[in-house]
């Protein structure tokens, strides 16, 4: 490949993770990846300055503007630090100061590098005026009415001596604690879960529900003072007046006077910082003396006078056992790494996956190779690299399949990435079984007794070779299963039957179409509330309805085209599966609920959690997200939490059922 080549792929590369990280709050890859990645175009925009470019990722810090909020522009530009990864890099900083200052002696302060969201918040006498992310380091989006919610952010000034003007910087983070409680609720309302707290502070930070932000726990610790009357000439001092202030400033901040005291800061943090509430991704080393800040400066992009030394992600070296192939529903087939067992993070690590034939390639895997693995800030670990030392001699690189390891069809390559799929829709076992197993789940049609297990034990006995196969289940056939008894019969039967009230959206959801998930089936329902519509519409008019792209258009043509998937749907018709929005949600608005506001909390069985948040609206009545005085009703479904029923309790507020509440409304 080219130099030119290179770099055009690199930016390529590198916009598509800043847009993960900032737009979607969702990185693929670690800091530490992607910071390699930005180095190496770095380094190669510098060696050929003809392939310059004013657009490049280099040029910028990444941007978390959003639409929603007002942008200003900041007083002193939020730059970025400049990152180390050895004690050995941190050495060479501490000697590039020394030589910036002359030779003269210096103290530096050593912090820990807290893992959230930065903040810029302005005071004036004594106030909170203004508060304002990052955005693009130049500008960024104010977001004064949500900081106020954090407890730990002074609003009014304690103690004295403070200036009458002042801005201060910090990290606004999500606590472990917090971090745990809130993705756990997220899970039982089947909202996607935050990949770590950093994400899920950045995320809350920029919801533009106030209530709900103040409901998620947020601290924040601050760490630079600026000003033009600052109380102390150096860092440290004014840390400390700003902690009398208020502020939280952590106790973790140390004044070091020698590159042993660095040393010895870094190893000890190292280790411990494992106990702290909070995540934290290094540590921070700045020159105390605002002076001596001052002689150092900045580059463009970073002070000379502090540098981040980021923590190893916690990483293990293990072997390879072997590869294998794995078919999903789609029939994506997935490289997974079956290793040697190994202790990681408090978890042992039997399996992770390659994602696809790119990643096996770039790692340059071989048969039985030591592998790292990693889990970063993420819950998934993944493999990250190869000990070439330990490779096996004569070992042969790991190959990819071209035929399916289930059911030996040649495999194609997925039009515009990096994907090989079975193609053998209706003939390819572990297909088949994924179908059955999603048409079943607990967002689809939630039916319970039927799980991964039995999925493949129907299929494997003959008795479902699709998913509407399951509706002709007897209990004879289901009392030959392995385990089963006439009470799990039972169950499965009657969850069959309740299946068939099923909104009509899960439905859609639950025919395994390609790119429709559950939010795209109840934006496709919406628009087009029956099945005839949908499968009567052209690509053209189901990609003019909202949020539907002509990707998804294509692929739901591609669906309906097929006599498979349309006699699969006539057989769910027939059976009585919902194929329509129903009357009483697709309905007239009225009055009845008028200035109501109603919390909802739990899973449903007639209608979603949406169609009952538009019935609410379409009543006259208001959604709104968390009990208070001013809540009029709680509509509770299965499984609603002990903390919210006693909440609602204490305030005297009213617990409805689904069937209350239609009633309420007049459909029951
Ligand atoms: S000082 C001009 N101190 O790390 C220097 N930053 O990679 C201003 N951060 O944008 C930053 N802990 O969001 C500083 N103790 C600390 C920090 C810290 C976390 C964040 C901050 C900054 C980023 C730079």
């Amino acid at each position: 490949m080219s130099v030119r080549e290179r770099i055009g792929q690199l930016r390529d590369t590198i916009n598509r993770h800043n847009y993960n990280y900032y737009v979607l709050n969702t990185p693929e890859i670690s800091d530490r990846e992607f910071d390699m990645l930005l180095k190496e175009l770095e380094k190669l925009e510098t060696e050929n300055p003809e392939f310059a470019d004013p657009l490049s990722p280099t040029q910028r810090v990444g941007s978390d503007l959003t639409h929603g909020f007002d942008s200003v522009e900041h007083i002193h530009p939020m730059l970025s630090l400049s990152n180390t990864y050895s004690i050995e890099e941190v050495d060479e900083w501490f000697g590039r100061v020394r030589a910036g200052l002359g030779g003269e002696r210096f103290e530096v302060t050593g912090e820990m590098k807290f893992d959230g969201t930065s903040i810029s918040l302005i005071y004036e006498h004594g106030r909170l005026v203004r508060a304002v992310t990052r955005g693009d380091g130049i500008r960024g989006d104010v977001v004064t009415a949500n900081v106020k919610t954090i407890k730990s952010i002074p609003l009014q000034l304690q103690g004295e001596g403070w200036p009458d003007f002042f801005e201060i910087r910090g990290e606004i983070l999500m606590p472990w604690k917090e971090f745990d409680r809130l993705n756990k609720e997220r899970e039982f309302n089947e909202e996607p879960l935050f990949a770590n707290p950093r994400n899920a502070a950045a995320g809350t930070l920029k919801t533009l529900d106030t209530r709900e932000v103040s409901r998620r726990g947020l601290d924040a610790y601050f760490y630079y003072l600026l000003g033009p009357e600052l109380p102390a000439d150096n860092h440290y001092d004014n840390m400390m007046a700003a902690k009398k202030w208020g502020f939280k400033v952590s106790d973790i901040m140390t004044r070091l006077d020698s590159l042993e005291g660095v040393e010895a800061f870094v190893r000890y943090w190292d280790e411990h910082r494992k106990e702290l509430p909070v995540a934290t991704d290094g540590l921070v080393f700045k020159v105390d003396s605002l002076r001596q800040q001052l002689n150092l400066g900045f580059t463009a992009k970073s002070p000379r006078w502090a540098i981040a030394y980021k923590f190893p992600a916690e990483r293990a070296l293990t072997r390879l056992r072997f590869v294998s192939f794995e078919v999903g529903r789609m029939g994506i087939v997935t490289p997974v790494a079956n290793l040697e067992p190994v202790l990681l993070s408090g978890t042992v690590i039997r399996r992770a996956s390659l994602h696809n034939e790119d990643i096996v390639k770039t790692l340059d895997i071989h048969q039985h190779d030591l592998l790292y693995v990693e889990k970063g800030g993420e819950i998934i670990p993944k493999i990250t690299g190869v000990d070439e030392n330990g490779r096996e001699p004569g070992a042969e690189p790991v190959r990819f399949v071209s035929h399916c390891p289930a059911c030996g069809t040649p495999l194609v390559r997925v039009e515009g990435e990096a994907a090989w799929q079975c193609p053998n829709k209706f003939g390819c076992p572990p297909q088949i079984v994924g179908r059955i197993e999603h048409f079943v789940g607990r967002k689809m049609m939630n039916i319970d007794g039927i799980g991964e297990e039995t999925s493949q034990a129907l299929f494997d006995a003959g008795y479902v070779k699709g998913i509407a196969d399951l509706y002709d289940l007897t209990e004879g056939q289901l009392l030959k299963l392995d385990g089963f008894g006439p009470r799990s019969a039972e169950k499965v039967l009657e969850g069959l039957e309740a299946s068939k009230t099923m909104p009509f959206d899960r439905v859609v959801y639950a025919l395994s179409i390609p790119f429709v998930g559950d939010t795209v089936a109840r934006k496709l329902v919406k628009a087009f509330p029956d099945i005839d519509l949908i499968m009567s519409a052209s690509a053209e008019e189901l990609a003019a309805a909202k949020d539907i792209g002509p990707r998804i258009a294509e692929s739901i043509i591609e669906y309906f085209k097929n006599p498979v998937n349309r006699q699969t749907v006539a057989r769910l018709r027939e059976v009585g599966l919902q194929m329509a929005v129903a009357e009483d949600v697709a309905g007239d608005t009225s009055n009845r609920l008028e200035g109501k506001a109603f919390v909802i909390s739990g899973t449903f069985s007639h209608h979603s959690r949406d169609e009952y948040k538009d019935l609410i609206e379409r009543n006259g009545g208001r959604n709104v997200s968390s009990i208070s005085k001013k809540t009029d009703y709680v509509l509770a479904g299965e499984n609603m939490g002990p903390a919210k029923r006693e909440k609602a309790a204490s305030l005297g507020i009213p617990v409805i059922s689904e069937d209350d509440f239609l009633n309420m409304i007049g459909t029951e």
